[in-house]
């Protein structure tokens, strides 16, 4: 670039249709503002791969100096990310992958932890190790999607050990929306008598599936559990008790900013970066919305 010129980075974002993503997209604004030297040009997919597929190869003749891209399935957009890569442009690939290594760095929370974290407080929850007992609904993300497989993978590496447990549903995706969570909930509470825990890949699908049981008048006897903890959402429902637990999957929209400045400053990045997790429940939910300001 010019030395009177800024660093053009692009950041293809798969939706804004979900709460995490806005919050993202506001992580990276705000990161990006910090940066004298940047110009972060945002390109919003629309939950819509061939649109991601468009906005990609928009940024590619654009010549951004780096591209950031959060995909919305893995298979749809590893075309782009090859391409993007064969013309010399630095590719951060962010919270969900795709199926090469040809990118520069990856930034995103450990799935498969996350999911153990949830089978960890899930068989506590029914009974504890050896004597967890109830039945159990999963209700999957986009399965087109690393994080869906990892929290899926992640959480039955531990749940499946409890003889206890029993999984009503075969792999049924509301594709991480509230409102498609709402109706497979609906669905499995007219079909089974007895429902003890859902885990949600998500706080909007937990939350989903919450107000599909209160909604029949059966949510008291249900403990609701989901992922990504955003004080002003997933934390607020667990405060109310709504849901018994989430746990924290950060963005990575500012990480991810600093990581191609940093590259595009002529520094070394290493190959991954994993974000951290925490457990947030009723003991700590007061906490953290004190220190957002929410309480
Ligand atoms: C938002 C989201 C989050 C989830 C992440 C997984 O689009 O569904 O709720 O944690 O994506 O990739």
């Amino acid at each position: 670039r010019a030395a009177d010129k800024k660093w053009r980075i692009g950041f293809s974002q798969a939706t804004t249709l979900e709460p995490w993503r806005v919050q993202f997209n506001k992580d990276i604004k705000a990161e990006a503002e910090k940066q004298p030297d940047v110009e972060l040009l945002i390109a919003d997919a629309e939950d819509k791969t061939e649109k991601q597929v468009a906005d990609v190869e928009n940024f590619i003749r654009q010549e951004v100096n780096a591209l950031l891209i959060s995909p919305k399935e893995s298979a749809g957009l590893t075309g782009v990310v090859d391409k993007a890569i064969d013309a010399k442009i630095p590719v951060f690939v962010l919270d969900r992958n795709v199926d090469t290594q040809r990118y520069t760095q990856f930034i995103g929370g450990d799935n498969v932890v996350i999911g153990k974290a949830v089978g960890d407080f899930v068989v506590k929850a029914l009974g504890g190790p050896g004597k967890a007992a109830g039945n159990v609904v999963e209700i999957w993300g986009g399965l087109g999607t690393q994080p869906a497989h990892d929290r899926s993978d992640g959480f039955h590496a531990v749940a499946d050990k409890e003889t206890g447990l029993k999984f009503l549903l075969d792999k049924q995706s509301a594709d991480w929306k509230q409102n498609l969570a709402y109706d497979i909930m609906t669905t499995a509470l007219r079909n089974f008598e007895k429902i003890d825990l859902v885990y949600g890949h998500n706080d909007p699908m937990a939350y989903g599936a919450y107000l599909a049981a209160k909604d029949a008048g059966r949510e008291k006897e249900i403990k609701f559990v989901g992922v990504d903890g955003l004080p002003n959402e997933g934390v607020v429902w667990v405060n109310k008790g709504e849901l018994a637990a989430t746990f924290l999957y950060p963005t990575p929209g500012a990480e991810g900013l600093r990581q191609a400045v940093k590259l595009l400053k002529g520094e070394k990045v290493e190959k991954t970066i994993v974000l951290p997790t925490m457990a947030i429940t009723k003991e700590n939910a007061p906490e953290i919305l004190k220190q957002n300001g929410l309480m």
